[in-house]
């Protein structure tokens, strides 16, 4: 097994069936010997800092109805909001204060937000803030509309695949969603130019060492700048609810299995992985991530965000929570920084 990452570390590459060995043979040891791997790919790239991200949720409605997540349209049970531009020019310049050089916008699938309002307040932000990277994290839009957001401005796009099985992105989603739509998305993502993020998360229903090695495979194919990773947590008002979270243990180990996969990526260190356990995003950050995304949208709204039951920092202000943020960082040996923070290897010049 150490063989196997070894073969990884050295070459950034396995087949199906040696990611599917590795995850499903995996121990503690195995973990370790991973992580000491991974820490140092990570650190070679970015030494010791840690990127931080401002997450503005600007709209909990959404016209779909993923089983897993807390703001489906069918749960009748939440309080439902949309920010306006002033409210989220109002967190930007919050967030800029606090040193935040990168903004994303992340919401439900809102059909209100039209392209034409989408586009004014991308061009706003990047007027008020040209030195700011945007980042757009609003789901799956046709190629016009996503040529019309970068037109506009926006630099990066952050979506999810989920999971790279077909049948199992069908136990995750109602007929209506298709993983061809959502690779479709991914695709033409990049070729506009955005910075493209991706990722899924573990230990949702129906996932095996088999769709995790897939999910592997389809990341090294993507080459994406950005990964995003966090357990699955169940959420009490969908048809999930009874369904087990997913664990610490096995997140930690993809995150190590990403940074050696993809050395440059852009790794957040999730909120998803500090709700199951209080010190999640420094082991985050100890395995290999290191991008951080605090929440920078008005404490108001935060708690009618719930993707998930339990999610953490939805009582704090902005302010305190980066500076809870840079002592659970520093406590770890790492650095927030403030800049842009781009991928390592991104060529300046494409924007
Ligand atoms: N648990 C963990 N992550 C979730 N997401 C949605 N619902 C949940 C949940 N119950 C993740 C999805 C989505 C991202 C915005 O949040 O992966 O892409
Ligand atoms: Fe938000 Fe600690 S990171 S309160």
């Amino acid at each position: 097994m150490k063989r196997l990452i070894d073969k990884l570390y050295e070459t950034q590459s396995l087949d199906i069936s040696e990611y599917r060995e590795l995850i499903s043979g995996r121990n503690d040891e195995l973990s370790d010997y991973l992580f000491s791997l991974s820490r140092e790919v990570r650190e070679k790239y970015y030494g010791k800092s840690v990127y931080i991200r401002g997450l503005i949720e600007y709209t909990n409605y959404c016209k779909n109805d993923c089983y897993y997540c807390g703001i489906r349209r069918s749960n009748k049970n939440v309080s439902r909001y949309r920010l306006d531009k002033n409210d989220i020019m109002s967190c930007c310049k919050e967030g800029y204060e606090l040193g935040f050089r990168t903004f994303v916008l992340q919401g439900g699938e809102d059909p209100y937000f039209t392209d034409e309002r989408m586009c004014g307040i991308i061009s706003d932000i990047k007027n008020n803030y040209p030195d700011c990277a945007l980042t757009l994290s609003i789901g799956e839009k046709s190629r016009e509309s996503y040529k019309a957001f970068f037109d506009a401005g926006a630099d990066r796009y952050l979506l999810r695949h989920e999971t790279a099985d077909c049948v199992h992105y069908g136990k995750l989603h109602p007929q209506e969603l298709s993983p061809e739509n959502r690779k479709r998305c991914l695709y033409d993502l990049k070729e506009i130019g955005y910075q493209v993020g991706t990722g899924f998360m573990v230990g949702s229903p129906f996932q095996s060492a088999e769709t995790l090695a897939k999910d592997m495979i389809f990341l090294k194919e993507l080459q994406p700048s950005m990964v995003g990773i966090g357990p699955f947590i169940s959420h009490k008002d969908t048809p999930f609810a009874d369904k087990p979270s997913g664990t610490l243990e096995l997140t930690l180990f993809m995150l190590g299995l990403i940074r050696l996969t993809l050395p440059y990526a852009l790794i957040p260190s999730t909120t998803a992985l500090g709700t199951i356990a209080p010190n999640g995003r420094e082991l985050g950050l100890k395995a290999g991530a290191n991008v951080i995304m605090p929440n920078l949208s008005p404490v108001e709204v935060r708690k009618k965000y719930m993707l998930y039951d339990n999610k953490i920092c939805t009582g704090e202000e902005s302010a305190q929570c980066i500076e809870c943020l840079k002592n659970r960082v520093s406590s770890v040996g790492y650095e927030i920084v403030t800049a842009r923070g781009d991928a390592a290897n991104y060529i300046k010049n494409q924007r």
